[in-house]
């Protein structure tokens, strides 16, 4: 694929990376894209580089408008090596430009990583003028790593927000409107479940700056251009990063002999009985960052497990782990499970959604052995006067 114009003057020349399937733990079935962007000005401009190992890709599409050696500034809006993979190789073929980074963060950072530079801090609010164009800068930090910024055009209108409203996507389109937008934003809520969830403080804090204004287009450094949506996707920023959902309820679990199994379809069942759109996942078929997207919209998560050798199902604490690292917070959640003799699961399940931020809104239920007719009813009604009555309400 060509470098992509996206107005005049301005390229997409990142890279594609149709192959990957698996991101630190996070299943990307649909690959992923770096992006980097460069603006033709006075001060010729690149924001953003790529991961290591796509250099050569970035640098021939570079090589379609400029020879690569006449940039003057990279602007690096976050350390971590996706996006900052390909300076030293930039640097070879241009060691005079100048670098901007996020402050000290992002010098640090940027040291750590490729050694001194020099790096050029920009701090949040500064701005420079590279020509007909300024470039704000617009500190995001934790999103997501500390030192995170975006940049803003104001004369293009042009957001460079980096990780923020990225999406893990492979595409041979560049913008969303010549894409399945359905798609896009499917990987978009993914990658914000995954990603973002946990610094959902910070993910306001941009949403309430970037729907102040004025934008054509705001250029991630993953996935496509979003150019026809923008409402589409400040809306949901604004829904993911905002209080507790409404409403949805998301039953997870591990099962051995099928146990726990019937008790995760019994309270599937009570809480769709209430008008609830409720969804089970069992972890031996679903991965958990598969999982996680289906969380930004419930109220209700149950976790069951059966007891093994006096612990929860490894698939199950899996889970918690990796749950636990994004704070979800903001929701009642309750343990489940069946157990032979011992019974530990559920009360070890119970600690990890407490650390996770979760209110218990109920007390964990455990079956021995089989559960019978009886004891399912009675689950059915518990669940069902916990949720909210959604049909009647
Ligand atoms: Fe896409 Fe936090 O890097």
């Amino acid at each position: 694929m060509d470098a992509v114009k996206i107005k005049e003057g301005i390229y997409w020349v990142g890279a594609i990376d149709w192959n990957i399937r698996n991101f630190h733990g996070y299943q990307t079935g649909r690959g992923t894209t770096y992006g980097a962007y460069l603006i033709l000005d006075d001060q010729i401009t690149l924001i953003d580089t790529v991961k290591p190992g796509f250099e050569e890709e970035m640098l021939s599409r570079i090589a379609q408008i400029i020879d690569p050696s006449r940039i003057d500034m990279i602007v690096s809006n976050h350390v971590e090596m996706d996006h900052s993979g390909g300076l030293p190789a930039l640097r070879r073929l241009c060691p005079e430009a100048s670098v901007y980074t996020s402050g000290a963060a992002g010098v640090k950072g940027l040291s750590a990583h490729y050694g001194e530079g020099p790096y050029l801090p920009a701090t949040n609010g500064s701005s420079i003028c590279i020509g007909r164009r300024t470039l704000v800068f617009m500190a995001t930090p934790m999103l997501h790593w500390p030192d995170n910024m975006a940049v803003y055009c104001p004369e293009e209108k042009i957001l460079f927000s980096n990780d923020a409203f990225g999406q893990h996507l492979a595409t041979s389109e560049r913008f969303d409107d010549e894409t399945d937008v359905s798609v896009v934003m499917e990987e978009a809520k993914k990658y914000y479940a995954n990603i973002l969830m946990c610094y959902g403080k910070q993910a306001r804090k941009i949403w309430e700056t970037v729907k102040e204004l004025d934008i054509e287009l705001i250029a991630p450094s993953h996935g496509v251009v979003w150019r026809g949506h923008i409402r589409r996707i400040l809306d949901a920023y604004d829904a993911w990063s905002g209080k507790e959902p409404d409403g949805g309820a998301l039953v997870v679990y591990d099962s051995m002999w099928r146990s726990t199994e019937k008790m995760a379809k019994v309270i599937v069942d009570a809480f769709g009985a209430k008008g609830l759109s409720a969804r089970m996942y069992d972890l031996k078929s679903n991965h958990p960052s598969n999982i996680l997207p289906d969380l930004l919209d419930c109220r209700y998560l149950a976790v069951g497990s059966p007891t093994l050798n006096s612990q929860m199902m490894p698939g199950v604490a899996g889970f918690l782990c990796y749950l636990k690292g994004l704070s979800p917070g903001n929701r009642k959640a309750f343990a489940f499970g069946s157990y032979g003799w011992g019974g530990q699961s559920v009360g070890l399940i119970e600690k990890e959604l407490k650390d996770c931020g979760f209110e218990l809104a109920l007390e964990g239920i455990r079956m021995q052995y089989v559960p019978s007719e009886e004891q399912l009813k009675q689950l059915h009604e518990t669940v069902g006067n916990l949720a909210v009555d959604v049909k009647h309400s």
